[in-house]
This record gives C-alpha cells, sequence and structure tokens, in this order.
C-alpha cells in the first residue's frame, strides 16, 4: 500500500487510539489512492481495536488544529446514527461544515439539524415521501426511462453518466416537486455549479474563489423555487411545492427560504447519489458477467438484489460526521465532549463481521444490512425508495431494450473523500 504523510500525532485527545503511520484519513491525499489502496486501509483499520483518531490540520492560521475518530466498523457506525442524543448532526454533517454565515444566509439544510427542530422539518418534507406520492411518480419514473433510452438508441451517446444516470433522478425530482420544464436546464446548471467540488480538494487560490461561485449558484437556485413557491400559495396545484408551502391541519407548512433549502438538499442529495450509483453499477455489471446474466435472465426476481448489492459495493456517501454532545464509550472508545466522529459507510459496508466475502459483488446476498442509506435513526435517507424505484426502473428499461449494454473501460472517478463520484463512464450495446 502506498504510504501517505502521517499529520502530527501531537495533539491526540484523551483516550483517542494513533492511527498506524501509514494512514492517514485526514490528508486529501489518501483521497487520490486507488480504490484498492483505499479498502485496504479501511480493511486495517476495522482490525484496530478502537476507532483511530485523525488529527486535521489547521485549514487557516485562524482556527485551531482538529480531529476525529473514524468509525469504519458496522457496529460503531449503526450506534452512532441511532443515538442522536449523543452524536449529534448540528453544527454540521460535512467536511468542512458549512459557515455560520451560510447557513444563516440559506437556512439550515435538514441533515444539519437535530431535534426538535429536525423532527418538525422532516414531519413536513416526509409528506414528498409517502407511498401514496411515491406510486404516483412510479408512471413518471417508468416514462422518464423510457425517454432516455428512447434517445440513447436515436443519439447513440459516448457518456453514460450526462446522457443516462444524471437524467433520469434530475427529471424525476422536478416532476415531484412541479418545477415546469422550461426552467429544468436553468436549474440543473446552478446544481451542476453548486455541487461541484464538495469534498474535493482544490489548489489554495482556487479555493478561494469557488466557494462564492457555488454560493451565488446556490441562491439563485433557492430564488428560483421560492418564486414557485410564492406563486403555487397563491394558486395551489397537486405538485409537491404547493404541498409543501401550504399549511397542513396542524398550521405547519415550509417558509419560502426552507422551500428553498430542502430544494438544495433533494437536488444535493436525489441526483448526485442515484447518478453514481447508476453508474457504478453499469460497471460492475460489467466486471461481472456471471451476475449480469443472472439479472438479465430473472429481472423481477434480482431487480431487488441488485440494486441493495449496487449501493453496498458502490456507497455514494462516504461519510458524514457528527459532534458529540457528552462524554461518552462507544465500544472500546472513549469519546469526549466536543470531539468529531466520522461514519465511513464504505468501510462500514464492507465489514467482514457483517458480511461474508465482502469484496465479492453477489446480486443474491440475503440478507444484505448494507448502510449505503445511511446507518438508522433519525436522519436515514428519505429518498431510499424513490431511489431503489428510479435505478430498478432504468435497468430494466435499459436492459430489456439493450442486453448487450456494457460500459467500456473504467469509470472517471472524481476524487473526493465526500462521495464516489464519477464524471464520466463510456458505454456501448
Ligand atoms: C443511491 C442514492 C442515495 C444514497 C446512497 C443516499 C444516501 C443518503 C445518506 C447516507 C444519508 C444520511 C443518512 C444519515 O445521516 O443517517 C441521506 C440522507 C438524506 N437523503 Fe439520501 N441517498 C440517496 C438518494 C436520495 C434521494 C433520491 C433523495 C430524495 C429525492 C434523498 C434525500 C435525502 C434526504 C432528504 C436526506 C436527509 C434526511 C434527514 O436528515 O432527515 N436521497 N441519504
Amino acid at each position: 500500500m502506498v504510504t501517505v504523510p502521517r499529520s502530527k500525532k501531537a495533539s491526540l485527545s484523551r483516550g483517542a487510539q494513533a492511527a498506524p503511520d501509514s494512514i492517514d484519513l485526514a490528508d486529501p491525499g489518501f483521497w487520490r489512492l486507488s480504490a484498492a489502496e483505499q479498502a485496504a486501509a479501511f480493511a486495517r483499520l476495522r482490525q484496530l481495536g478502537p476507532p483511530a483518531y485523525f488529527v486535521e490540520r489547521p485549514r487557516s492560521l485562524f482556527r485551531a488544529e482538529r480531529g476525529f475518530h473514524a468509525l469504519v466498523r458496522h457496529a460503531d457506525v449503526v450506534a452512532a446514527s441511532r443515538t442522536p442524543e449523543v452524536f449529534r448532526s448540528a453544527p454540521g454533517v460535512t467536511t468542512p461544515e458549512p459557515a455560520r454565515w451560510v447557513r444563516a444566509l440559506f437556512g439550515d439544510s435538514m441533515v444539519n439539524l437535530d431535534d426538535p427542530g429536525h423532527a418538525r422539518l422532516r414531519r413536513v418534507v416526509s409528506r414528498a415521501f409517502t407511498p401514496r406520492l411515491i406510486a404516483r411518480v412510479e408512471d413518471d419514473i417508468r416514462a422518464v426511462a423510457e425517454r432516455i433510452v428512447d434517445d440513447v438508441i436515436a443519439h447513440r451517446p459516448d457518456d453514460f453518466v450526462t446522457s443516462v444516470a444524471a437524467e433520469l433522478p434530475f427529471q424525476v425530482i422536478c416532476s415531484m416537486m412541479g418545477i415546469p420544464e422550461d426552467r429544468r436546464p436553468a436549474i440543473l446548471a446552478e446544481v451542476n455549479h453548486a455541487s461541484e467540488h464538495t469534498g474535493v480538494q482544490r489548489p489554495f487560490r482556487r479555493r478561494i474563489r469557488l466557494p462564492g461561485r457555488g454560493l451565488r449558484a446556490l441562491a439563485r437556485m433557492q430564488g428560483m423555487v421560492a418564486d414557485l413557491g410564492r406563486e403555487r400559495r397563491r394558486r395551489p396545484t397537486d405538485d409537491l411545492i404547493s404541498a409543501l408551502v401550504i399549511a397542513d391541519v396542524d398550521g405547519r407548512a415550509l417558509s419560502y427560504r426552507q422551500l428553498g433549502a430542502f430544494f438544495s438538499l433533494l437536488l444535493v442529495a436525489g441526483v448526485e447519489t442515484t447518478r453514481n450509483a447508476l453508474a457504478h453499477g453499469l460497471h460492475l455489471l460489467t466486471e461481472h458477467p456471471d451476475q449480469r446474466a443472472l439479472l438479465l435472465a430473472d429481472p423481477d426476481g434480482r431487480l431487488d438484489g441488485a440494486v441493495d448489492e449496487i449501493i453496498r459495493c458502490a456507497t455514494p456517501i462516504i461519510q458524514f460526521r457528527r459532534t458529540v454532545a457528552t462524554d461518552h464509550t462507544l465500544g472500546r472508545a472513549q469519546l469526549a465532549r466536543g470531539e468529531k466522529v466520522v461514519l465511513f459507510y464504505g468501510s462500514a459496508n464492507r465489514d467482514e463481521e457483517v458480511f461474508t466475502a465482502p469484496d465479492a459483488f453477489d446480486i443474491t446476498r440475503r440478507p444484505n444490512p448494507h448502510l449505503g442509506f445511511g446507518g438508522g435513526g433519525p436522519h436515514f435517507c428519505l429518498g431510499a425508495p424513490l431511489a431503489r424505484q428510479e435505478m430498478k426502473a432504468l435497468y430494466r428499461e435499459l436492459f430489456t431494450r439493450l442486453p448487450e449494454l456494457r460500459s467500456v473501460g473504467g469509470p472517471e472517478l472524481v476524487p473526493s473523500s465526500f462521495d464516489h463520484r464519477v464524471r464520466s463512464l463510456r458505454f456501448t450495446f
């Protein structure tokens, strides 16, 4: 395995377990290692007793050095996810945390809230994900999948990511929300700007300029959605924006600012993740012809298992973090109030204590208690049923009409500590 420089251990917190010298999850260089090298490092970390502690370099001269305990085992990620009174989501679950002024300006994303604020917001936005609403979008999903495959056959594009994988989740979320077709291209352009650089290490000079661009894109996108919210409050229709801005029987509704924040979250959480999962899935099925043959022989019987195994192997979201609210013992780890823990979903999904032959891609795996959608608890992915449905509909349409469909070469990956992002994937049929 490639050795990456180890950051200073001087400030290891009380009771923290030092990481092996050759592994540094806080070093951006780690996320540029190959997938096999990263997997080997996580396998080593899982063998340690308590979670290892990593020191982060100060991000500016004015910021103190910080660090995190890496939760790499399935049981630890589940425990932290399901004990929200100890493992808090405020002030932020992403790295870096959103700045306070950004949160004040754009409103808090629900992933960064704790109860009771989180529960209140989740109750309102759950209206978008009732089984009745999901069943209603089923026809939409099928129609979008059909149109995408029509276009693929007509235009024979090269890149699976832009022409197939990104298109479906974006169109589905827009039609669920009730975004008119003519406003979608402008919104998509802003989404791409806003999410382009999450978790990606950039040269220092560009680091200063690009967040400004991303935030301006976010502001424009939220502005467009807030305008729609105002229109719908005046003239409601049967779409989701109307449902969210009009108060229910208990008087609960979203403000325009909350509507903008929720829509941004849906796009960033629901488009990127599903798109990356779809692309990784095509590549996995190409690399494992035996599994592909199993799926094609019985799509109805195998699609559910295939989708969950793709999510397990690809783990579109690598990590979220939590802040420890009170001194706490997790397994053999002593955690102090105020410390950070990082939940590494991909590592949990390869925990040999839970999964037999964890490195095998096996669409018949049962049970498959992967943590690709989170470890359970109050923040468990709201869109999991929708994502599963979209992936099944698209693969069904693709493999039924184009049974020779395969990826060509490997995916072009974007090195990131946040998500397993695929920039492009060539394909043929
Ligand atoms: C393959 C696709 C997807 C993956 C892998 C994924 C993964 C995740 C993960 C890991 C979390 C955090 C869970 C936690 O902290 O416990 C999350 C939260 C969330 N996801 Fe997804 N997601 C996917 C698709 C979607 C879609 C399609 C939507 C909506 C359209 C969506 C909406 C959300 C929302 C709203 C949250 C925040 C829930 C909360 O904080 O209460 N996700 N997702």
